[in-house]
């Protein structure tokens, strides 16, 4: 067996954890990330396309905001269809100037494992069987395999960035951990084209037949969603298909201009928010996925892993830098006030644009005045914004 020794080991190298090891390491915190997958296997998922202002500051902070920055898309404002009509949201108004970025996560992966290279920081690719051990020891450890063989590392903390299917929160005690779920019945089938995007700022739909989304990665590369029962699969989607369907759900004038092409992507994802608490047990502490899930309605996941991180990463510094360990002690705490925040938003937005396949002519009434309410109330308006260009951390 091989020892290795650090002092945070954090399992999972989606974004939370890239991140987390990226600020650590430009302190002189020594972290090891170890991801079950392949790197081109991480960099093929395409998922977030949002990036609230909170989060592009915290690449920056980490010395990875100069892609981001000269490539991705500052947006002032999204649009939202219902009725045959299409309603714009004005961010910069209702916020004193805050926006949001278009950069899609797989750039941002990229941009935060080329940082990690530079920096000669440690990941570790198909770990197998990670396990963490001694979660509430001043030693706790981890161990794994690597080709076959058994590998070890001594830490004083570890981090659980290993997403919603991870080993970290199933090693929280079930007597311990207390988990809130709501699953949705119906999904999004999303498709990546390389075409321009029908629009320069992102249409969130709703429309009888069911939700549809069209985003974008770039003024070449769209990313377009629609709504489908949880039945549906990927093979039952041809792209005509799915163009015929998005083009449906779509205001006329909208549906005329899409330009369609081969997909380069296809997939479905289903719709849950879920929250997990406490995020820490002992020494191990739940970021992102890990710990939580929303919709992805309101374009929330990614940016509620960045605060986590914030959060965490702070808490670090004060244990590591000061001998204070307030903040990680109150990490949980502060974390899940705004996750719930967050939850609260996805839900609301997914609620207020979808289908619910049982719905009743009284629930379509009840969308529809909260719509009405809501382009006609500058105060709602507001709340939509402050939310969808994230709360403050
Ligand atoms: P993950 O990205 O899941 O990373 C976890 C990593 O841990 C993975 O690389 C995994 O391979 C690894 N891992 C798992 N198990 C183990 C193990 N046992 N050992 C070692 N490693 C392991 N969010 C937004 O903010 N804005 C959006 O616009 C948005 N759109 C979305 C659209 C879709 C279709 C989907 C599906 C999600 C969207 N999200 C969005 C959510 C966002 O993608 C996630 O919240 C984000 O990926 C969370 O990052 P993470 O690092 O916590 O987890
Ligand atoms: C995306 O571009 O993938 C995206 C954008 C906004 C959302 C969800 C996903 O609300």
């Amino acid at each position: 067996m091989s020892t290795h020794q650090t002092q945070v080991v954090i399992i999972g190298g989606g974004p939370s954890g890239l991140l987390l090891s990226q600020l650590l390491h430009r302190t002189g915190i020594s972290s090891i990330v170890l991801e079950k997958h392949t790197r081109e296997h991480v960099l093929g998922r395409i998922r977030a396309g949002v990036l609230e202002h909170g989060f592009v500051n915290l690449m920056r902070e980490a010395g990875c905001g100069a892609r981001m920055d000269r490539e991705g898309e500052i947006h002032e404002g999204f649009h939202i269809a219902h009725q045959g009509q299409l309603d714009r949201v004005d961010l910069a108004k209702h916020t004193g100037g805050d926006t949001v970025m278009v950069y899609g996560q797989t750039e941002v992966t990229r941009d935060l494992y080329e940082a990690r290279d530079a920096m000669g920081g440690t990941v570790i690719h198909e770990a197998q069987n990670v396990q963490p051990h001694a979660l509430r020891d001043v030693h706790p450890f981890v161990t794994w395999e690597q080709n076959g063989e058994a590998q070890r590392a001594e830490c004083d903390f570890i981090v659980g960035a290993d997403g919603f299917h991870g080993v970290s929160r199933k090693s929280i005690p079930s007597d311990v951990l207390k988990e809130y779920e709501k699953v949705y019945p119906f999904g999004w089938l999303g498709v990546l084209s390389e075409t321009p995007p029908v629009a320069e700022e992102l249409i969130y739909a709703r429309h009888e037949r069911g939700f549809a989304l069209c985003s974008l990665r770039s003024r070449v590369l769209s990313r377009y969603y629609i709504q489908v029962p949880l039945t549906d699969r990927v093979e039952d989607w041809s792209d005509a298909a799915f163009w015929q369907e998005l083009k449906r759900r779509l205001p006329e004038e909208v549906a005329a201009g899409l330009q369609t092409g081969p997909s380069i992507e296809k997939s479905i994802a289903p719709l849950r928010s879920f929250v997990a608490e406490p995020m820490r047990y002992g020494n191990l502490f739940l970021a992102g996925d890990a710990a939580h899930i929303v919709p992805p309605t309101g374009a929330k996941g990614l940016n509620l892993a960045a605060s986590d991180i914030h959060y965490l990463y702070h808490g670090f510094l004060d244990h590591y830098l000061k001998g204070d360990s307030a903040g990680l002690d109150s990490y949980s705490e502060q974390a899940l006030a705004r996750v719930w925040k967050a939850e609260r938003f996805s839900w609301w937005m997914t609620n207020l644009l979808h289908r619910a396949p049982e719905g009743s002519e009284t629930d379509l009434r009840l969308q529809r005045a909260d719509l009405d309410y809501l382009f006609s109330s500058d105060a709602a308006q507001a709340s939509l914004v402050e939310n969808y260009v994230g709360l403050p951390y």
